[in-house]
């Protein structure tokens, strides 16, 4: 496929996925379910208002737009913020899907007008990522809607295999190329770029990520109730949101059961625990005897092959994400039992480093060195550490999730250390001595 064969193809693809999630009654789409996510309409609109400014008004507030300035702006989300945007006078659902519509018809146009190989080809990937980035925000807040299940319990996955969780991989000291550069990721966004050689000391990285069959061993050992293995920030945290167990799990500490999408289950003991906050990551691990790692060791792990000493371009090679590889793409509905994709390892031996759910790491959002922001100059800037005024910890490797065509090994997600409504887990690491 050419280059704007694949991207109509993404455009296609990810708009199938947005209308999926907001194919419901008006009442539902344009309901609130929780302060911390939008309203689904906001989201769909927004969706194609950043379509349209990226590729037909070019980032140009000159360039007349398809709505009015007082509608445009109530779609800009560093304007308003989660928790008031189902107060504000939004599109109705009709006149937000034919808005998409709109917008997706001329883009598609522009795109096919395009010469090949066009520097703009990248902002038509960027608005891919983007929506595809919004339909996991949907996602998000549909796990948190009560009331009965407006969605199935998800595809089918492949089955765990035992005696690889609370295991770990050695990843031997040396010096690898972190971050990716134009040349061989054209679509790969600001904050992953440029490639630079780094030296990263030996350490230990699971070779899976933490079960939730491990997670209650952390509460049934008095983990929510000992400061000792939680940060002063962390600690305080913990007690003031009066934090007992992994988001959705209620009592299931206790009763063993979870409510997911609205149903109630069975907690999986081998399936890798999902909705925790970084400071419950970091206070697991040092009950474990471990660390988080560094979103540097993570990328290493990840995507070194020390044996080419090259990077690869997925964990397990050059080809692409099939669901015998990963679990991408959304249809899920939750993580796949740690074990699940043996052939998906990386030169290391970590398994399901891509997919399944977004691994926390100790690291602040930085610039790699020779940063330079990308056409959407606010993608990462304003959220690199000492610019923004909050708090973040970055998380790697997406989850169930994410498309599987804008996931790479350097892709760089972040959120402040105390949200447990993604799709986030954890891997543990240890120093080595080798
Ligand atoms: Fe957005």
């Amino acid at each position: 496929m050419t280059t704007h064969e694949v991207l109509a193809d993404e455009l296609t693809k990810a708009r199938q996925r947005t209308l999926r999630l907001v194919d419901f009654d008006d009442a539902e789409v344009r309901r609130q379910y929780d302060p911390l996510m939008s309203p689904l309409v906001w989201d769909l609109a927004h969706i194609g208002q950043q379509e349209e400014w990226w590729l037909l008004r070019g980032g140009n507030a000159d360039r007349p737009g398809l709505l009015s300035p007082q509608v445009d702006q109530l779609y800009d989300a560093f304007t308003h913020s989660r928790a008031s945007r189902g107060e504000l006078p939004l599109l109705p659902p009709a006149d937000a899907r034919a808005y998409c519509d709109t917008v997706r018809g001329r883009a598609l146009d522009v795109l096919e007008a395009l010469p090949d190989d066009h520097p703009d080809a990248f902002t038509f990937a960027m608005v891919v990522s983007h929506e595809n980035q919004h339909d996991e925000t949907m996602l998000q807040a549909l796990s948190l809607r009560s009331g009965a299940p407006l969605l199935d319990r998800g595809a089918a996955l492949p089955p765990g295999r035992a005696g690889v969780a609370g295991t770990s991989v050695l990843v031997p000291a040396g010096e690898f190329v972190l971050g990716v550069d134009a040349t061989t990721e054209p679509f790969s966004l600001d904050n992953e770029r440029p490639a630079h050689v780094v030296d990263v000391p030996a350490f230990r990285i699971g070779r899976v990520p933490v079960t939730n069959g491990e997670w209650r061993g952390f509460i049934d050992d008095g983990g929510y109730r000992e400061p000792r293995w939680w940060s002063a920030e962390g600690w305080a945290h913990c007690r003031q949101a009066a934090l007992t167990a992994p988001l959705f799990w209620g009592d299931g500490a206790l009763t063993g059961t979870r409510t997911r999408f609205g149903h109630v289950e069975d907690i999986p003991d081998d399936e890798p625990v999902q909705h925790i906050t970084y400071f419950e990551a970091e206070a697991y691990a040092a009950w474990a005897g471990a660390r988080l790692p560094t979103e540097v060791e993570w990328e290493k792990a990840c995507a070194w092959d020390p044996a080419t000493r090259s990077r690869r371009r997925y964990p397990w090679g050059a080809s692409a994400p099939t669901a015998a590889l990963a679990n991408l793409g959304g249809d899920a509905l939750r993580p796949a039992p740690v074990g699940a994709y043996p052939a998906a390892a990386s030169a290391y031996g970590a398994e399901q480093m891509l997919g399944d759910m977004w691994e926390w790491t100790s690291s602040p959002l930085r610039p790699w060195p020779g940063f330079t922001p990308m056409v959407y100059e606010n993608y990462s800037q304003p959220f690199f550490d000492g610019v923004t005024t909050g708090d973040y910890r970055v998380l790697r490797g997406g989850s169930w999730a994410v498309a599987p065509g804008i996931l790479r090994p350097s892709f760089r997600n972040w959120d402040h250390p105390i949200r447990r409504q993604i799709f986030s887990g954890v891997r543990l690491a240890w120093d080595a001595d080798v």
